[in-house]
C-alpha cells in the first residue's frame, strides 16, 4: 500500500490505473478509522479493482466553534488497519494542497443542506460537498462508498453527484454499530463512561418508533413524540432534534409512506451524536 500526499502523484498513479484497465473504488474519510469506515473498504474491495481511501479532516465543513483542532488524527494507526485490508492508495493530503491560497470555489447543493443538522451546522454541508467534489475530480472513481449513518450527507452526496455529471456510483452502505446499538462515529471517543453508557438511548428509541411501525403506526407526529418520550428518559441526553422527512427532498412527512428517514441528532455533554432509521412501508 502506498500513502500518497501530493494531488499530481495520485493523479498520475491512478491515470496508469485506468490506462490498464482497472476500476477504481474510492472511500472518503477523515481517518480515526473504526469498523464502519472499515466495513467500506471492504464493500469497495468486492465492486473495484483497486481501492483509494482518503484521510483528511476536511476544515471547511467545520464551523468556528466544532471540534476541527481536536478531531481525533492518528495517521499511522489508520494506515496499519487499511494495510491489512489491502487498500492500494491512501491519499492523505495537507490543507494546503487541498486548499491552496486563494482557493474560493464552492459546491453548494442548496435546499437538502438547510434541515436537519443544516440548522446547527450552517455551512457544514457546502464544506463536505466542495470537498467531496475536489476528491472525486482528483480520484475519478468509478465506485465511491459512503455510510448510510451520515444520512443527510448521503442523500446530498447523490443529488450534486447527479446534478453536476460526476461519473460516479455513489453507494450507501448500512450503519455499523456497537453491541448496545450506538452507531459507530469516530466522536464516541470523546465520550466518558456516563456518557458513553447514556448514548444507545438513540438507537433504543429509533427501536421503538420502529416496534410502533411494524405494529403499524403510521402518524409522523405520534412517532416523534414517543422517540421523544425515549430520549427524555435518559438525563444525559440532550435532543437537538427528532425529523421524520421524505428521502428524495428530506421535506417533513405526516405519514410514513414508501421511503422515509426518520433521523435525530443529540448531544451526551461536548458531543454531539447523530443516528437514523431508513423505513420502507407499502
Ligand atoms: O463523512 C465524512 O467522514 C466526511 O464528511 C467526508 C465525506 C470524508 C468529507 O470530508
Amino acid at each position: 500500500m502506498e500513502v500518497i500526499s501530493k494531488t499530481n502523484k495520485l493523479k498520475a498513479v491512478l491515470r496508469k490505473t485506468r490506462c490498464a484497465g482497472l476500476e477504481i473504488g474510492f472511500v472518503p474519510t477523515m481517518g480515526a478509522l473504526h469498523e464502519g469506515h472499515l466495513a467500506l473498504v471492504q464493500r469497495a474491495r468486492e465492486s473495484a479493482g483497486v481501492i483509494v481511501v482518503s484521510i483528511f479532516v476536511n476544515p471547511v465543513q467545520f464551523g468556528p466553534n466544532e471540534d476541527y483542532e481536536k478531531y481525533p488524527r492518528n495517521l499511522s494507526h489508520d494506515v496499519e488497519l487499511l494495510t491489512r485490508l489491502g487498500v492500494d492508495y491512501v491519499f492523505a493530503p495537507g490543507v494546503d494542497e487541498i486548499y491552496p491560497a486563494g482557493f474560493d470555489t464552492f459546491v453548494d447543493v442548496r435546499e437538502l443542506t438547510e434541515p436537519l443538522c443544516g440548522r446547527t451546522r450552517p455551512g457544514h454541508f457546502r464544506g463536505v460537498a466542495t470537498v467531496v467534489a475536489k476528491l472525486f475530480s482528483i480520484i475519478q472513481p468509478m465506485y465511491a462508498f459512503f455510510g448510510q449513518k451520515d444520512a443527510q450527507q448521503a442523500i446530498i452526496i447523490k443529488k450534486m453527484t447527479a446534478e453536476l455529471d460526476f461519473p460516479v456510483d455513489v453507494r450507501i452502505c448500512p450503519i455499523v454499530r456497537e453491541p448496545d446499538g450506538l452507531a459507530m462515529s469516530s466522536r464516541n471517543q470523546y465520550l466518558s463512561p456516563e456518557e458513553r453508557a447514556a448514548a444507545p438511548v438513540l438507537y433504543r428509541s429509533l427501536q421503538r418508533a420502529a416496534a410502533m411501525i411494524l405494529e403499524g403506526e403510521r402518524d409522523a407526529a405520534t412517532l416523534r413524540q414517543e422517540i421523544e418520550k425515549e430520549l427524555a428518559r435518559e438525563p444525559l441526553a440532550r435532543p437537538e432534534y427528532v425529523e421524520i422527512v421524505e428521502t428524495q427532498t428530506l421535506a417533513p412527512v405526516e405519514k410514513i409512506r414508501g421511503e422515509t428517514l426518520i433521523a435525530l441528532a443529540a448531544s451526551f455533554g461536548q458531543t454531539r451524536l447523530i443516528d437514523n432509521l431508513l423505513v420502507s412501508t407499502p
